[in-house]
């Protein structure tokens, strides 16, 4: 771990370090992010994991230009507009997954949209032409506590969590990004930022408002959040299988039966899928809602998931698991 003043040189060993899965604090016009590639679930769970967040909230994805945005998501004529507007620059936009979009599951929180923004710091944006991933990045800090705008607060809130710190003073804007999202009928901003619902409003050419049951009022982001829910019964710390449950293990399923029937390792394959054999929490976290998805596909009428523990990422992986079952 380590902090280098922002050059070619320690841009270069950023880019590495991200392409090889690795976590790097990097300076935004907003405040400094804690980035991960978002092509690799292990990096996602390994950011989730530094801040301390006992949930997954989806990650905005940060790429160099518009045309790279296009590789992974929708734009609708409303994007485009507000990405020549302000892009680079403060501003998310909310947009569907285009489909066939590698961008890890998890990385979105299983959701069928993906928050992107094109940063405008020069050095974000040499690191993003760098590396050649799009890059996840939630503020560097940990869950709770202030957004950093130094790269001091990045080292003091994550210390040895990041692989390398990219110094570049402090963040002009200070405060996260707008965020806008244009992937319903309504354009609405999800959270507030420095490009404002009147800027927007101009460049769409109608009434852009907060998202809030009482029209004006910003609300806390965590209360607009949606979450990824399966269509299929989920039955949680299953010891063995109801008949047409599909199974979700974790560990061995050696000892896992059908009820009345044989064993789990019988059950068609698309019925039965493993968050981590080895019982690697990071794993299982990358795993979590790919498998998720592809076994409420598969036809079965419910789905049984075996206990994880509530240690590290494993806590975020449980209250996933049991908003999927509550339903
Ligand atoms: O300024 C910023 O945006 C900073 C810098 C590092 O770029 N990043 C940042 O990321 O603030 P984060 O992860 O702390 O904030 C992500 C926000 C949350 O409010 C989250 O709820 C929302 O974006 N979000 C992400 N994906 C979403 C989705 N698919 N639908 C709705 N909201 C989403
Ligand atoms: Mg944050």
């Amino acid at each position: 771990m380590g902090i280098k003043v922002a050059n070619t040189d320690s841009i270069a060993e950023a880019g590495e370090i991200l392409k090889s899965g690795g976590l790097v604090g990097m300076p935004t016009e907003t405040v400094y992010g804690l980035a991960g590639s978002a092509l690799d679930g292990e990096a996602v769970a390994r950011i989730f994991e530094a801040k301390g967040r006992p949930s997954f909230n989806p990650l905005i994805i940060h790429v160099p230009d518009l045309s790279s945005a296009a590789a992974f998501v929708e734009i609708s004529d409303e994007a485009r507009a507000v990405a020549h507007a302000f892009w680079p620059g403060p501003m998310t936009l909310i947009l569907p997954r285009k489909s066939g979009c590698d961008v890890s599951e998890l990385a979105s929180a299983g959701l069928d949209t993906l928050a992107i923004r094109v940063p405008s710091h020069p050095v974000a944006r040499e690191l993003l032409k760098t590396c050649g991933v799009p890059v996840a990045a939630p503020s560097a800090n940990k869950s709770g506590s202030l957004s950093p705008t130094t790269p001091a607060h990045v080292h003091d809130s994550l210390g040895p969590s990041v692989d390398l710190i990219l110094a570049a003073g402090a963040c002009d804007v200070g405060l996260e990004s707008t965020v806008l999202d244009l992937s319903e009928d309504v354009p609405v901003i999800l959270r507030p930022g420095a490009v404002t619902a009147e800027q927007l409003s101009d460049v769409l050419g109608l009434d852009v408002r907060y998202a809030s049951a009482n029209a004006d009022v910003p609300k806390s982001p965590g209360m607009l959040l949606k979450h990824y829910a399966p269509d299929l019964p989920v039955r949680l710390n299953a010891i063995d299988l109801e008949e047409g449950e599909a199974l979700l293990a974790f560990g061995s399923d050696r000892f896992m039966a059908v009820k009345g029937g044989g064993p789990a390792s019988g059950l068609p394959d698309d019925w039965r899928r493993n968050l981590s054999e080895v019982r690697d929490l990071h794993e299982a976290a990358a795993n979590l809602f790919a498998m998720l998805k592809e076994l409420d596909q598969s036809g079965a009428k419910g789905i049984a998931i075996m206990a994880l523990p509530e240690t590290g990422i494993g806590a975020a992986i449980n209250d996933r698991l049991r908003r999927a079952a509550q339903r």
